[in-house]
């Protein structure tokens, strides 16, 4: 059988964040964000005690970092604007700051790199999170100041705007699954964060119109939101009560943001469902109109893996939270153990169909996929990291995509998450899923990993070569 490929115009790049990769972190009058301060509070939650002060050592290693991205073959990369960073304690731009990001555009411009620009990666300033963070309605609007502040200075600078990369993960790592600072399992304040998210992102969206209406933003700009979708799946003979577990789930992970960016509103059920079981999100008059401005110009979907859900066996858990569903083991499941994580390739296809049927309009981009393997640098041969499982894995992942494509998806590109291993919260260095090994006994050294010489082969002729 013939390699399958993809469109000409499909475009590949590298999905990276400021928090996980800059390091610098009391350079450039940058304020300490959310993972400094946990870092501070309790570096024990840490993987070997890393904490968020060195990223992958990208603001040392830039223009190295952006020679590789060339030579992979990749001509965009997303990364993410640090708030705290670019915004002083008074809400003001700082100027260093924003040296450095106009450094930044200019360095992949040079390179002819399209840097993608996203502005919130779970990494709001420590002094915001401080004073209630998402469900503090001034917080909210201090994040819609920074948005402006930003389309305004980079305005003539950047095409590809987001306003958050997977607004669903801190209402569940930070107060649902108490994985990460404040480490809180709560569903009525994880919802509120939810809804304080919504808002923002409706705020940032209509100040970018504003702004490109006025010309200070580029006519060509786009904006758009990144989320973590997970094609929901249950049983294959499921029960009435199993697939009102898939609503729910789908509900308030998948269907809210998607109906967000396409219609403007939220899902009337899941919000009847909160309202009957009592939770108040804290809704306002007007609240509506600034969710009504949340419709985007495009999406990007991050898919690592599936939903299996089914019935619950209770109704609450142990901290007195609702229990909607629960986790479903498929027995034909195949793990990646390292992250604990499903590898499910046809997934990518079914939320591409769900787009094609559902949200016919909406161009979007496969915005991150990966597999990150713990203790990989033991197996090396000749020093080089053998990692055929990655090639296996975006192969697999890829032939899905092409195949998407040809039955009508409107995908345009795909950005793999961590072309150079980076940082990742609590994880820190444990999984690395990186085509390109960042070597921590010396200084951070880069290191083509087997991997690399095929992902310039698929990007170079867009084949998705076996191995
Ligand atoms: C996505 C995030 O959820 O997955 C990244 O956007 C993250 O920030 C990536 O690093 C991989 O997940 P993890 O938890 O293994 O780092």
């Amino acid at each position: 059988m013939s390699n399958r490929t993809l469109p000409k115009d499909f475009f590949f790049g590298a999905a990276m964040s400021g928090p996980q990769t800059e390091g610098a972190y009391q350079a450039t009058g940058k304020l300490p964000n959310l993972w400094d301060l946990a870092s501070d509070l309790d570096i024990t939650k840490f993987h070997n005690r890393v904490g968020s002060y060195a990223g992958n050592d990208f603001t040392h290693r830039r223009d190295e970092d952006i020679a590789i991205f060339r030579d992979l073959g990749l001509t965009s990369v997303r990364t993410s604007f640090q708030w705290s960073r670019l915004m002083d304690a008074d809400g003001r731009l700082n100027p260093e700051g924003a040296r450095y990001y106009h450094e930044l555009l200019a360095a992949f411009r040079a390179a002819g790199i399209d840097l993608f620009v996203n502005l919130y990666h779970f990494d709001m300033p420590a002094y915001l999170f401080r004073r209630g963070g998402w469900e503090n309605r001034e917080v909210v609007e201090a994040y819609a100041n920074f948005a402006r502040t930003a389309f305004a200075e980079f305005g003539q600078e950047v095409t590809h705007w987001f306003t958050f990369n997977e607004p669903i993960v801190e209402p569940q790592q930070r107060y649902t699954n108490a994985v990460w600072y404040p480490y809180h399992a709560d569903f009525a304040q994880a919802r509120r964060v939810q809804y304080g998210i919504t808002l923002a992102h409706g705020l940032a969206t209509q100040a970018f119109r504003q702004l490109q209406a006025a010309g200070t933003v580029r006519s060509d700009a786009r904006i758009g939101l990144i989320n973590c979708f997970t094609p929901p799946y249950t049983r294959e003979d499921p029960s009435e009560a199993d697939l009102e577990a898939v609503r729910v789930v789908d509900g308030i992970d998948n269907r809210w943001w998607l109906d967000l960016v396409t219609k403007g509103e939220l899902p009337a059920d899941i919000l009847a469902d909160l309202e009957h079981g009592g939770y108040d999100l804290g809704v306002r008059p007007g609240d509506a109109q600034i969710i009504a401005q949340g419709p985007v110009d495009w999406l990007g979907f991050n898919y690592y893996h599936p939903a299996r859900v089914q019935a619950p066996s209770r109704t609450t858990d142990e901290h007195g939270n609702p229990v909607f569903a629960e986790e479903y083991v498929w027995p034909g499941a195949v793990m990646n153990e390292s992250r604990g994580w499903e590898i499910y390739p046809k997934g990518i296809y079914d939320f591409a169909m769900t787009m094609h049927d559902d949200y016919p309009d909406l161009e979007w981009f496969v915005s991150e996929n990966g597999i990150g393997i713990e203790g990989e640098a033991a197996g090396k041969v000749d020093g080089v990291i053998q990692d055929d499982y990655r090639i296996d894995f975006v192969r697999d992942h890829l032939n899905w995509v092409s195949k998407a494509i040809e039955d009508g998806a409107r995908c345009r590109g795909y950005h793999y998450w961590a072309v150079i291993d980076n940082w990742s919260w609590n994880n820190a260095f444990k999984n690395r899923y990186g085509f390109v090994e960042v070597d921590l006994e010396h200084d951070y050294a880069r290191h083509y990993k087997k991997s690399a010489d095929w992902l310039r082969r698929v990007t170079t002729t867009h084949e998705i070569f076996q191995s």
